[in-house]
């Protein structure tokens, strides 16, 4: 088991020129993601708003087991890294003590299933950056593995103002497409309206012609109409 994991060196063999080097590769590659791996989640990246308060995710993987394994977490404050906590967990499922270096910051993973996850308490714009997870096990020849986590802090009020932007913009947007789709509407309720009203005009003069004619009362109609009864 020992062996497959540390077999991961051989990666820097040249590339691959044939499939069975390539799958060669592949096997290989799986063999080196079986060693110590820390991982910052699918998502390394959060943007939180200031005074929030946020968590660091962090775990760590491997097949040949933890001896010893030491953290930290380092934040990259403007190019020098600054250890935020660290800690040595002697074996998996044993919750180790962590110094802490950086007010406001809690460790919470407690090695629970692996979890090394740290919360940041009431963050500023000064805790923004970027965040390594860091790990190291002395049964890997302590090689040295990191994830690297970045956290972004916006303004509440730019935020909210987006918000009420987006709002009112909707709004106004809606209310226009509605004054439109009402106007569009009524116009063509008018012009259906005018179209019936001429209509009901060609019935009202053809039907008061019919009534006229009915009524044998004056008019060019009436004069015309006795002549067929004439016929
Ligand atoms: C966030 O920052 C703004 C501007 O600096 C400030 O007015 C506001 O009070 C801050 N919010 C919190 C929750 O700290
Ligand atoms: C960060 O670094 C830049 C130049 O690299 C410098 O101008 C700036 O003052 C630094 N900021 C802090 C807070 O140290
Ligand atoms: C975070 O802010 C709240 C409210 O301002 C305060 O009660 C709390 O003690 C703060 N927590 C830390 C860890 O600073
Ligand atoms: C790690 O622990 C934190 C705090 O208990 C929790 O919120 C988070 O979901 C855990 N992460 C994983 C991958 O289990
Ligand atoms: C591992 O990281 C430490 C600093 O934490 C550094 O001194 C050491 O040279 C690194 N080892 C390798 C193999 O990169």
């Amino acid at each position: 088991m020992e062996v497959q994991c540390a077999g991961a060196e051989p990666l820097r063999l040249g590339p691959p020129h044939t499939a069975a080097g390539l799958i060669f590769s592949v096997l290989l590659g799986v063999w080196y993601s079986q060693a110590l791996e820390m991982s910052v989640g699918k998502v390394p990246s959060l943007e939180a708003v200031n005074g929030s308060t946020v968590i660091l995710p962090c775990t760590y993987s491997s097949c040949i087991g933890i001896h010893n394994l030491y953290f930290n977490w380092q934040f990259n404050d403007n190019g020098t890294m600054q250890k935020v906590c660290e800690s040595v967990i002697p074996s998996e499922g044993v919750e180790p003590h962590v110094s802490i270096y950086r007010e406001r910051v809690e460790f919470v993973g407690k090695n629970h299933d692996n979890n090394i996850s740290i919360l940041l308490w009431n963050i500023t714009f000064d805790d923004a950056g970027q965040y390594t997870c860091f790990g190291r096990n002395p049964k890997e020849k302590d090689k040295n593995h990191s994830a690297i986590f970045i956290l972004t802090v916006v303004d509440e009020l730019r935020v909210v103002d987006n918000t009420l932007t987006i709002i009112i913009a909707s709004a106004v947007g809606g209310g226009i497409a509605l004054l439109m789709g009402f106007m569009l509407l009524k116009n063509f309720t008018l012009f259906v309206l005018s179209k019936l009203e001429e209509k009901n005009k060609e019935c009202l003069v053809s039907s008061s012609g019919i009534d006229n004619t009915e009524n044998g009362l004056s008019g060019s109609k009436g004069d015309s109409k006795p002549t067929p009864k004439k016929k």
